[in-house]
């Protein structure tokens, strides 16, 4: 009989990346994987660390799982929590038999057999070499492919847990990715996400992030390449040249802001400032006009004053960013942050205030630009069936989410679609018949 294995996965898309390798290395072992914990023999929970609120969810999941499993499974922690916790973990949680970084994947079928007998292990050293070439990711997403380019991160913003969860960065030869990419497509994917927590300093030791664009954006069948996610400072004009000239990227960048304050962005370590993220942007958008932009913001950073805020919201407003992810900051243990003054710290209200300030703004532009759009005809990729009524999740190239009617069938294809609503954040669309005779034919 063949044993169960199922992973839970949270925080961002290395992890789900991370988890279709750890599901690919367990099938090769023999595991078949299952849809949920009840009645498995290997139960995986892949874990985030970036903030505090990640983690207690995490603590919180294990509490239920453990009256979920059946007598004998093995319970296991893996990514940056049990990185980050490593044997405290096993204290913690008496349930727990296995703690894994993301480096030691590859072990699990052995620790696990391990734990079969009884042990309580765990392997959190860092592996400069593993890419996990070899082995072969068991994807789930119908639609697109998340590529892992790169691991770990050698940048140190002062308020980031992921160089100390992750370790230093490393990239993959871009051969392998390469070879990846023709892997999937004769799957019959067409879309390929490239991923790196600064995925556009990547460097084989030959070749360079444009490289790499014009090597995966000439696979052929491939019809979309995406990156996730790249600094500001390793936007070389190489890079952006690569990109604009490559067809199949698209035109979309998630370009982490953080603040839009100077002297903020000097505290927090970003290496870069407002004129020069400005800069950025304004060049990348002269390579690409209608690209489409969004990024990430924390508020209250220590020490933020209101008019380093007041720089946010007008850098904010400066750029008119299709979206934005906006976190309140959340103190993580062995940071740089930790060792800033602590009457540097700022109030919670404060930050709510600031927080719901700086969503209110970033929603509104969202709106605007989403308005001033209707009518526009685009192609979209569908990607699954959305989560209410008997709609069809859609992306567009520049990552406008649009929802369309239609069969399930559809999923997969490439549709031209006019604008015909917006929620302010996301689209209705209806299909434009005369480009396509025969949506509904094999
Ligand atoms: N490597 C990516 C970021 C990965 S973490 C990059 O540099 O762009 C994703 C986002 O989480 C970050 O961009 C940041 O906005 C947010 N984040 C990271 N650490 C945080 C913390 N301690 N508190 C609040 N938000 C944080
Ligand atoms: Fe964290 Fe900064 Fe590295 Fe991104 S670049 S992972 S925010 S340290
Ligand atoms: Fe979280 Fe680790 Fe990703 S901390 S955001 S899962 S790299």
């Amino acid at each position: 009989m063949t044993r169960t294995v199922y992973i839970e996965t949270y925080g961002c898309q290395m992890n789900v990346s991370d988890s279709e390798l750890m599901y690919g290395t367990l099938q090769a072992s023999g595991y078949t994987p299952v849809e949920g914990p009840e009645g498995a023999d290997v139960v995986l929970v892949n874990t985030c660390a970036i903030r505090e609120n990640a983690e207690q969810r995490v603590i919180g999941r294990l509490g239920e799982l453990r009256r979920d499993l059946k007598p004998g499974a093995v319970l296991g922690v893996t990514g940056c929590m049990a990185q980050r916790l490593g044997p405290r973990l096993l204290a913690t949680d008496t349930r727990v038999q296995l703690v894994v970084g993301p480096d030691a994947y590859r072990m699990l079928p052995q620790l696990i057999e391990g734990a079969r007998g009884g042990d309580r292990v765990t392997a959190t050293d860092f592996d400069l070499e593993e890419h996990y070439e070899d082995v072969v990711a068991r994807r789930f997403e119908g639609v697109k492919a998340w590529i892992p380019v790169q691991r770990g991160c050698d940048y140190r913003c002062t308020y980031c847990i992921v160089p100390t969860t992750r370790g230093p960065e490393r990239s993959r030869k871009l051969a392998e990715v390469v070879r990846e990419t023709q892997e999937v497509v004769a799957q019959g994917l067409t879309e390929v996400i490239l991923l790196g927590q600064t995925v556009n300093s990547y460097h084989d030791g030959t070749h360079d992030f444009a490289d790499l664009l014009r090597a995966v954006g000439a696979v052929d069948g491939i019809r979309r390449v995406r990156y996730t996610s790249p600094h500001p400072n390793d936007f070389s004009d190489r890079v952006i040249a690569a990109m604009a000239e490559t067809p199949t990227v698209c035109a979309h960048v998630h370009l982490p802001m953080q603040s839009g304050s100077t002297s903020m962005l000097k505290r927090m370590l970003r290496r870069y400032t407002r004129e020069e993220y400005l800069d950025c942007v304004a060049r990348l958008r002269a390579a690409m006009p209608g690209l489409g932009l969004t990024t990430d913001i924390i508020v209250g950073f220590p020490g933020e004053t209101e008019e380093e805020f007041a720089d946010t919201l007008s850098l904010v407003r400066e750029v008119r960013f299709d979206d934005a992810f906006t976190f309140k900051f959340s103190l993580r243990e062995g940071t740089p942050a930790t060792r800033m003054p602590p009457e540097w710290t700022i109030p919670d209200a404060v930050i709510d205030a600031r927080y719901d300030a700086l969503l209110g703004t970033v929603r509104g532009i969202s709106r605007e630009r989403n308005l001033g759009r209707l009518g526009e005809r685009m192609e979209v990729l569908v990607e699954k069936e959305a989560r209410k009524g008997e709609l069809l999740q859609c992306r567009s190239r520049d990552f406008k989410t649009v929802l369309v009617q239609g069969p399930t069938e559809w999923i997969g294809r490439y549709l031209t679609v006019e604008l015909t609503g917006t929620t302010g954040a996301t689209f209705t669309g209806t299909l434009v018949p005369d480009r396509h005779p025969l949506p509904m034919a094999g």
